[in-house]
C-alpha cells in the first residue's frame, strides 16, 4: 500500500491537464467513487491493526494533497481559458446609441395642429388618391378650370366621368367631413398633396398642407380674421400682425390671402421678406354657398370659413430655410439641425 500511495503522489505531481474537462477526468480518476484513492480507503479495512495508524495518516494526507492538486489544476485551466478568450476592455465607453429625431415638417405640422386643437378644432384625414368630385367638383371648380388640366394635376385614371387623381389640396377632406359630420364643424385637415410642378427652391410636386374649416350658424368674416390672427400670434409670436389681401378661390367668396409681419426684421424689410416687411402664409375665405349646398348643408342657415396653408412654407419661415428641396432630400446634415427641437 505504501508503494501505491507513493505512486499516486508521483502521478499527481506529473499530471498535465489543459482543459476543465481534463481536470474533471483526473478528479474522477483519483477521487471519484471508484477512483484510485477511494479504492485505497476500501483496502485500508484489511490492513493489520498495528499498521492502521501509520497508513490512516498517510491515506488522509494523500486525499488532501490530491484534492489540493486538483484545485490547483482547475485554477490553471480557468486562467488558460480566460487568456484564450478575446480581450475586452470593460472600461471602454459604450457604442454611441444613435437617436433618431422628428422631421422638421412633422415638427411644424404638429405645432400647427396643436394650436388649432387648443382652439377646439378636431383633426380629420382623408385619402391621398381622390376623385375629381371631392377635389374639384364639390368645391365649385368649373368643368374647364385649369387645375383640372393634366399639366397641373396627376391623374391616376383619366377619361372617366369622375377620374381618380392625386389630391392637389386637402380641401377634399373638408368636403368629406361636411358630407358625413353633423354641424357645427370645426376641423383641420393635415396631409400630403401633389401638384404637377417643376421642382425648384420654391415649388415641389409633393408637399404638405393644413387646411381648416369652420361651419356653424352666423360665422362671419370677422371670426375668420380673429382665428387667423390668434393662430399667427401663437405661431410667430405675440407681436405678430396680419394683413389680408383680396384673392380668388373657386370655393370661397370673398377670398383673401394672408400675410404676417416679418418676424425677422420686425416689419422693417429684409431679404427674407424681400424688403416688404410681410410674409405670405395662407389663403382663406368664406365658404361659397355652392360648396355648402353641394355637401347638403343649408346655406341660408349656415355659413363658414376655410383656410389653407403649406407646412413647408411655414417651416421655411420659422427656420429661415431658403430652399424647399431640403425638406425632401433627407440629408442627415440638414435633419440633424432639428434634432434638438423639443417635441413630444
Ligand atoms: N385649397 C387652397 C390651396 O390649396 C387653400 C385654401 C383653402 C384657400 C381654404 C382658401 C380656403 O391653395
Amino acid at each position: 500500500m505504501k508503494e501505491q500511495i507513493e505512486q499516486i503522489l508521483a502521478e499527481l505531481g506529473d499530471l498535465q491537464t489543459k482543459t476543465m474537462k481534463d481536470v474533471e477526468d483526473a478528479r474522477v480518476r483519483f477521487l471519484g467513487k471508484k477512483g484510485e484513492i477511494t479504492k485505497l480507503f476500501e483496502e485500508f479495512r484489511t490492513v493489520a491493526p498495528e499498521m492502521k495508524k501509520e497508513f490512516g495518516k498517510k491515506l488522509n494526507e494523500l486525499k488532501q494533497q490530491a484534492a489540493a492538486r486538483i484545485e490547483e489544476l482547475k485554477a490553471n485551466a480557468e486562467q488558460a481559458a480566460m487568456d484564450a478568450a478575446p480581450k475586452e476592455d470593460l472600461t471602454m465607453p459604450g457604442e454611441p446609441y444613435q437617436l433618431g429625431s422628428r422631421h422638421p415638417v412633422s415638427i411644424v405640422r404638429k405645432e400647427i395642429v396643436d394650436i388649432f386643437r387648443k382652439f377646439g378644432y378636431d383633426v380629420a384625414e382623408g385619402p391621398e388618391i381622390e376623385d375629381d368630385y371631392h377635389v374639384f367638383e364639390a368645391l365649385n371648380f368649373a368643368p374647364n378650370h385649369p387645375a383640372r388640366d393634366m399639366q397641373d394635376t396627376f391623374f391616376v385614371s383619366a377619361g372617366h366621368p369622375n377620374p381618380l387623381l392625386l389630391r392637389t389640396h386637402t380641401s377634399s377632406v373638408q368636403v368629406r367631413t361636411m358630407e358625413k359630420q353633423s354641424l357645427p364643424i370645426r376641423v383641420v385637415c393635415p396631409g400630403r398633396v401633389f401638384r404637377n410642378e417643376a421642382i425648384s427652391a420654391r415649388a415641389h410636386c409633393i408637399f404638405h398642407q393644413i387646411e381648416g374649416l369652420y361651419v356653424d350658424e352666423n360665422v362671419t368674416f370677422a371670426d375668420l380674421k380673429q382665428a387667423i390672427l390668434l393662430f399667427a400670434r401663437e405661431m410667430f409670436g405675440p407681436e405678430t400682425k396680419i394683413r389680408m389681401r383680396p384673392s380668388y378661390f373657386p370655393f370661397t367668396e370673398p377670398s383673401a390671402e394672408v400675410d404676417v409681419s416679418c418676424n425677422i426684421c420686425k416689419g422693417k424689410g429684409c431679404n427674407i421678406c424681400k424688403g416688404t416687411g410681410w410674409l405670405e402664409i395662407l389663403g382663406c375665405g368664406m365658404v361659397d354657398p355652392n360648396v355648402l349646398e353641394a355637401s347638403g348643408i343649408d346655406s341660408k342657415k349656415y355659413s363658414g370659413f376655410a383656410f389653407g396653408m403649406g407646412v413647408e412654407r411655414i417651416a421655411m419661415l420659422k427656420w429661415q430655410v431658403n430652399d424647399l428641396r431640403h425638406y425632401f432630400e433627407n440629408d442627415l446634415r440638414f435633419l440633424k439641425e432639428f434634432s434638438t427641437c423639443v417635441e413630444v
